[in-house]
């Protein structure tokens, strides 16, 4: 064969492997938009497991009806213009791939209007092909519909779990964001069913009641600590709610829900003495750092961090 360059179609498809995984890899990038998009209220309903149908509503800033092609090319964002933005990104999103990336493997519709805008749109793409586009009545944000994941791609759908299986991951991806964003109000619905609501009031301390039960509320500690670059706040669990694996660590850093062995480990080495071996403690601990001293690009693990222990214990 000759060598060619790809049409964008094969490359967004190809792309698309590193973006999107899984149905709640989808739900993970629509939320962050929505998050970015100032929305005060998340519904996210799946169905299926997310695999046959994933729908997104936000009450955000909505997309302008001019710009919405653009908002399915890859490398369009309107969250960087530069790599010196990156240094300052307060945005979840700012690789403007996200949205091409999901066309290129799976059929959206989407619903979006501006504050501005007298009527809104409504906009189909399937196979990062334009179908149509139409003004329609809609109220001021955005919703994304999402069907068939990796209908065009029969591999990829074959790596897929069972419904059951995504609809767990989904589910734990929901948490996660209603832990990093108190301030916002999340709904969760499974198959027709409410899985999860938060008011969006900003206590973590209510969405952790929520999402683990009475009995971890009721034993947690307040933590609230401040350096020159670092603000820590959030709960840690007594260590009698400790339990045999990481899933009940939570860590933000900044509004994100991130893996840190750094964290991690500094926290389980303060908990040392007090849990036993192979137990670890719950925590839901949000950090807000200087932006410019941590690099979102790579990995925010990067960065070194530094705690006193007995702070937290
Ligand atoms: N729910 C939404 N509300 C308002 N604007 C949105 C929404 N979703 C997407 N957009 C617009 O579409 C653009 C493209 O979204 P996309 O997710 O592809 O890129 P990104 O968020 O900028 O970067 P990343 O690929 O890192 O997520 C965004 O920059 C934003 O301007
Ligand atoms: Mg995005």
């Amino acid at each position: 064969m000759p060598i060619q360059i790809l049409d964008q179609n094969t490359i967004n498809k190809i792309a698309a492997g590193e973006v999107i995984e899984r149905p709640a890899s989808v739900v993970k990038e629509l939320a962050e938009n929505a998050i970015d998009a100032m929305a005060t209220a998340v519904t996210i309903e799946i169905k299926d497991g997310g695999i046959s149908f994933i729908r997104i509503t936000d009450n955000g800033c909505g997309i302008d009806k001019g710009e919405i092609p653009m908002a399915f090319l890859r490398h369009s964002t309107s969250k960087i213009k530069s790599v010196e933005d990156l240094m300052c990104v307060r945005s979840l999103g700012f690789r403007g791939e996200a949205l091409s990336s999901i066309a290129a493997v799976a059929q959206i519709e989407l619903i979006t209007k501006t504050k501005e805008a007298f009527t809104g749109v409504r906009y189909v793409i399937e196979g990062g092909k334009e179908q149509n586009m139409e003004d329609i009545g809609a109220p001021d944000g955005t919703t994304f519909i999402v069907r068939n994941l990796f209908y065009n791609t029969p591999v990829r759908r074959k790596f897929l779990k069972t419904a059951t299986t995504e609809a767990g991951y989904v589910s734990a991806l929901v948490e996660h964001l209603a832990f990093s964003h108190p301030e916002i109000s999340f709904r969760f619905i499974n198959n027709g069913q409410n899985k999860l609501y938060t008011s969006g009031n900003g206590s973590l301390k209510d969405i952790i009641y929520h999402v683990n039960g009475r009995d971890i509320a009721t034993n947690l500690l307040e933590v609230s600590a401040k350096t020159q670059d670092i603000q820590i706040s959030g709960f840690i669990g007594k260590p009698m709610i400790s339990r045999g694996n990481r899933t009940y660590e939570n860590y933000f850093i900044n509004g994100r829900y991130i893996k840190s062995n750094i964290i991690t480990r500094a926290i389980e080495e303060g908990y040392k003495g007090y849990i036993m071996q192979h137990q670890y403690p719950f925590t839901a601990l949000h950090f807000t750092i200087e932006q410019s001293i941590i690099d979102v690009n790579v990995h925010p693990t990067k960065m070194e961090l530094r705690f006193s222990q007995n702070e937290f214990v």
